[in-house]
């Protein structure tokens, strides 16, 4: 195919053309369900394919409708409270972090619409409508491939300015001592708890973590059974694998979640996309409302009891703070 051809074909206002032909009302309510979702298939079709997730005819493959819709969810939840942290810190510039962003395609998105919304125009999230804020973004994943990626993606979207990137694991980022937001989408295993220990550790305002597979608690539940002898309470669940996994992922979440309330949050857990989009479909949410919360604790201590004493790297990570917060242990 001669040069100027594919130029073409990948030019912006072709795209807009093809997406406005593509999206049918029909494929629109295929696609959000009649939600109204942040990022809009037609609106936004120049940024979905920058950022991989529309094909160069304005399609979007299943495996791309996963992704697409897990950022928008999770957007629309982060949205209100985020507004809530703008308006209560006007003219601050604020601070986010997305731990484990792999491609960035969430913080690319958050980035986007904060752009959008300075600009007055969001017809999507009616929340954000009369908020301005400025923000700057900070990627961190230890994949030097997917960093490299994004660098060139927050490019092409002229995001450069407000993104920066760290092709580094979390434990060596080297971040502001405040962060205002923590953002975590599927970072595997422990990093979410590294993400929100980071979160913790920075007071920031609000940490939304949606967790990945978690095998830490499995392990010890494995080894518990090995030598409960059949005589511990959760014995029907610790032999079989299946409900161990299942279980041992909800008690981490809930652990979690006790922790966090503990360090002064409020926190709930809920399902931010419809499981037949991703089993992982589980995000926590917590709002910073003070230092510490001593029934926090005290759930948190009981649920630690009822999981067979485990200490799990969220706790680990913030021993100090625990220690500084509650220097009795109760
Ligand atoms: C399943 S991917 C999710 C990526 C992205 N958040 C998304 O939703 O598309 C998990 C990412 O976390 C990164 N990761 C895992 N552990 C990490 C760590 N300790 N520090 C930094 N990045 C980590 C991996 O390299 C990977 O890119």
């Amino acid at each position: 195919m001669p040069d100027e051809w594919r130029v073409k074909i990948h030019s912006p206002s072709d795209l807009a053309g093809r997406a406005r032909l593509h999206w049918t009302s029909d494929r629109l309510q295929r696609l959000m369900a009649g939600k109204r979702l942040p990022l809009h298939p037609v609106t936004h079709a120049a940024f979905l394919h920058v950022t991989g997730l529309m094909s160069d005819d304005a399609s979007v493959t299943s495996g791309q409708v996963k992704k697409y819709l897990q950022i928008n969810h999770m957007i629309s939840l982060i949205a209100p409270p985020f507004r809530a942290l703008a308006k209560a810190m006007p003219g601050r510039t604020l601070t986010l972090l997305d731990a484990g962003c792999g491609n960035s395609y969430l913080s690319l998105a958050f980035a986007f619409l904060a752009r959008e919304a300075n600009a007055g125009r969001l017809p999507q999230i009616a929340d954000w409508k009369d908020t301005a804020f400025d923000l700057q973004v900070i990627g961190v994943d230890s994949n030097a491939e997917v960093i490299r990626q994004s660098r060139e993606r927050a490019e092409a979207l002229g995001l450069g300015e407000v993104m920066s990137f760290q092709a580094v694991p979390l434990s060596a980022a080297v971040l502001p001592d405040r962060l205002h937001a923590v953002m975590a989408l599927h970072a595997c295993d422990t990093a979410t708890d590294e993400a929100l220990a980071l979160g913790l550790r920075r007071q920031a305002d609000l940490l939304a973590v949606a967790p990945c597979c978690q095998a830490e608690l499995a392990q010890h539940f494995k080894a518990l059974a090995a030598r409960s002898g059949g005589s511990h309470p959760l014995e029907v669940i610790l032999h079989s694998p299946n409900l161990r996994r299942d279980t041992a992922a909800t008690f981490t979440d809930a652990l979690r979640l006790a922790l966090v309330r503990a360090l002064g949050y409020e926190a709930t857990a809920t399902e931010f996309i419809p499981s037949a989009h991703t089993p992982k479909n589980r995000l926590l949410l917590a709002e910073r409302r003070g230092r510490y919360n001593k029934a926090g604790l005290t759930s948190f201590l009981a649920l630690k009891t009822a999981s067979g004493e485990a200490t799990l790297a969220l706790e680990r990570a913030v021993q100090d703070l625990l220690q500084e917060r509650f220097p009795d242990g109760n």
